[in-house]
C-alpha cells in the first residue's frame, strides 16, 4: 500500500489564512505584529530562507524588519543591534538566522534576545520552559511536525516515536513535545549502535539527521508515519530529505515529503509565535495556532 502524503505546504496555508485573520484584529486593536530578522553573512542558503519568511510575513499582515549585517560583523556590533531590537516596542519577534560566522557565538546570540520577543523558541528561557512541559514560544520546526501530526487520523498518545537527530533546534524540542502528547521518545544520534533495529520499532519516525536517503524502506514498520525534516540536495543541487520517499512511502502508512512538508510548517509556526507574543504585548491570551472554526483533521492530507 502507498503511504498517503502530509502536505505542509496546504496545511501552513491554512494556518497562514488564521494569522492572517488574527493580524487583522490585532490591527484594529492599534497593533501591527512586528518581526525582525537578523541575517549575518552571505550564506545563500540562509538568504533563501530568510526571504521566505520576509515574504510570509507580508502575505499576512506581519511588518517584516530585515537586519543584514556583513559577514565581519563584531559581536558587540551584533549585540548592539539584538539590544535595539529588543527595546523597539514595533518589534515583538527577533529570529538571529542561524547558522551564524564562525566568530560569533550563537549561543551568546539567542540568549541575548528578549526571551519574550524570542519567536524561534531557542532562547534558554524558552527551551527550558518546553522541557518543563510549559512551553512559551516552541521551536518553529518541531512544532511544525506536532501540527501536521495533529492534522492526521493517527493517535500519538501512547505511540512509539523515534527521532533521529539531537539538535537543539529540532530533536531536543521535538522528543519534549511528542513526551507531553503522551508519546514513547526514543532518540537516535549518530553514536547509536543500531539504527534500523530502533527505527523499524517506530510508529512515528522523525528524521532530521541531515543526511540524505539515511532513512531507506527496511528501517520502516509498516503503516507508521514517517516525517522528513532533512534539507539536503541531490548531486543536481534538487532539495530533498533524509528519507529515500520514493521507496519508503511503499510502506510507511503517511509520509512527508520534501519540498512541501515540513519547511512550509516551519515558517508557517514562526507566524504563529510572532502573532502569539504580539497578543501578549497588549494582554492578550494567544489561542495556538488554530481559529474555533478550524479543524486540523479536516482537508489537509493530500490523496494518495
Ligand atoms: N536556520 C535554519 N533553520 C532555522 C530556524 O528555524 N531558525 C533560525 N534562527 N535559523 C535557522
Amino acid at each position: 500500500m502507498t503511504a498517503r502524503t502530509i502536505d505542509g505546504k496546504a496545511l501552513a496555508a491554512r494556518i497562514h489564512a488564521g494569522i492572517a485573520r488574527r493580524v487583522k484584529s490585532l490591527q484594529d486593536r492599534g497593533v501591527t505584529p512586528g518581526l525582525a530578522v537578523v541575517l549575518v553573512g552571505d550564506d545563500p542558503a540562509s538568504a533563501i530562507y530568510v526571504r521566505n519568511k520576509v515574504r510570509a510575513c507580508e502575505a499576512v499582515g506581519i511588518r517584516s524588519f530585515l537586519v543584514q549585517l556583513a559577514d565581519n560583523t563584531s559581536r558587540a556590533t551584533l549585540l548592539g543591534r539584538v539590544a535595539e531590537l529588543n527595546a523597539d516596542p514595533g518589534v515583538h519577534g527577533i529570529l538571529v538566522q542561524l547558522p551564524l560566522p564562525r566568530h560569533l557565538d550563537a549561543r551568546e546570540i539567542v540568549d541575548a534576545i528578549a526571551f519574550d520577543k524570542d519567536v524561534d523558541g531557542l532562547h534558554a528561557t524558552n527551551a527550558g520552559l518546553t522541557l518543563l512541559g510549559r512551553p512559551r514560544s516552541r521551536s518553529c520546526t518541531p512544532y511544525g511536525v506536532m501540527m501536521m501530526l495533529e492534522s492526521i487520523p493517527y493517535p500519538v498518545q501512547g505511540c512509539d516515536a523515534v527521532l533521529i537527530g539531537r539538535s537543539n533546534m529540532v530533536g531536543k524540542p521535538m522528543a519534549m513535545l511528542l513526551l507531553a502528547a503522551n508519546a514513547t521518545v526514543t532518540m537516535c544520534h549518530s553514536a547509536t549502535r543500531d539504527l534500523a533495529a530502533v527505527t523499524r520499532q517506530a510508529d512515528v519516525l522523525v528524521a532530521a539527521a541531515g543526511r540524505r536517503n539515511l532513512v531507506t524502506a527496511d528501517m520502516i514498520k509498516p503503516g507508521a508515519v514517517v516525517i522528513d525534516v532533512g534539507t539536503n540536495r541531490t548531486p543536481e543541487g534538487k532539495l530533498c530529505g533524509d528519507v529515500d520517499f520514493a521507496e519508503v512511502r511503499e510502506i510507511a502508512g503517511w509520509i512527508s515529503p520534501v519540498p512541501g512538508g515540513v519547511g512550509p510548517m516551519t515558517v508557517a509556526m514562526l507566524l504563529v509565535n510572532t502573532v502569539e507574543a504580539a497578543e501578549r504585548s497588549i494582554g492578550t491570551s494567544p489561542q495556538g495556532p488554530w481559529l474555533a472554526e478550524s479543524d486540523p483533521s479536516a482537508a489537509v492530507a493530500a490523496p494518495r
